[in-house]
């Protein structure tokens, strides 16, 4: 498969979407991001990597780092995890209250706010220094072009004040174990992580490649939990597009504020896109049509 090619198709046919979609705008730093980006990268299991455009230039990846968080608890906690998060899909958007008053402070999953919040308060009770061992993590997966964003981790923390009632509201209800603020702290911080799209296909291959990080070999999760973990991005990877997602491309995936989407096809590839203007739901409208034409033009997809 002539995957370069295909890049430079794509590349072409995403170019009328530009202007469709809105830049965020409730997180002041990304306001500023120049809309007209647009990189792509491969990564292919026997380590070739194909890219194009701005695929070299580091961005925010916002909530695509919920995949990073969420791997590392189910490495440290396992099956435990969901006693405290559930694993269905919201069919809310990504930021919403009401769900979780209904649910008794249970978020619905690990990929909206709440659940990834939850995800944090796990984490806390395990690592010793959690900005640290994020970021370690993602480090591991042969990534070490990976940095936190302190300007945009500072700026969610002083205006996030959904997130903040989210936390309040779980700790209410005896969810949350850890301080409101301490939470936050990691929370916006994991938010914050800068990668280039080069990096981010790189470091979602150990989820294509059942566990293993191609190339170093280390194991870090077992194969039962990287399905696992494919089934959750498939089904709430994209909040309440995650239907239409799975309908259009076909891959499990998760997405961004900051336009970043990453996918994985199981026993072949992964891949990243980032362009920072988002449709309804928060997800990059060139992003995801981006990767429908990838599973179009190439026949791949899980199903
Ligand atoms: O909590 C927030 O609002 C952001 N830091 C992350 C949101 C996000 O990326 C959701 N994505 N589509």
């Amino acid at each position: 498969m002539d995957y370069q090619a295909i890049l430079e198709e794509i590349f072409e046919e995403v170019q009328p979407l530009f202007g469709q979609g809105q830049v965020a705008d409730y997180i002041e730093p990304l306001k500023q991001v120049d809309p007209n980006k647009f990189g792509i990268a491969i990564e292919t299991l026997d380590g070739q990597c194909y890219q194009l455009g701005d695929s070299q230039e580091r961005f925010s990846i916002q909530s695509v780092s919920k995949v990073f968080n969420l791997a590392l608890a189910t490495n440290l906690v396992g099956d435990a995890l969901w006693q405290r998060v559930g694993m269905e899909p919201s069919g809310n958007p990504f930021n919403s209250l009401v769900q979780l008053e209904y649910e008794n402070g249970i978020p619905r999953n690990p990929f909206i706010n709440a659940g990834a919040l939850l995800v944090v308060d796990v984490l806390l009770d395990h690592l010793a220094d959690a900005n640290a061992d994020m970021l370690g993590f993602v480090r591991q997966l042969r990534c070490s072009d990976v940095y936190y964003d302190e300007v945009v981790a500072e700026s969610e923390k002083t205006t996030g004040y959904n997130n903040t009632a989210l936390v309040n509201y779980m700790k209410g209800r005896g969810n949350i174990r850890h301080e409101v603020g301490q939470v936050l702290d990691a929370y916006c911080h994991q938010c914050s992580i800068t990668m280039t799209c080069t990096g981010l296909a790189r470091s979602f291959a150990f989820l294509a490649n059942g566990g293993v990080v191609p190339g170093s070999g280390q194991r870090i999760l077992t194969t039962s939990q990287t399905k696992r973990m494919n089934a959750i991005m498939l089904t709430c990877g994209f909040y309440d597009e995650s239907g239409e997602f799975a309908y259009k491309v076909g891959m499990p995936g998760k997405s961004g504020v900051g336009g970043g989407v990453a996918a994985v096809i199981p026993g072949k590839l992964s891949i990243a896109v980032w362009s920072p203007e988002l449709n309804e739901q928060g997800n990059s409208v060139l992003g995801i049509k981006a990767l429908e034409l990838f599973t179009t033009k190439t026949g791949l997809s899980i199903f």
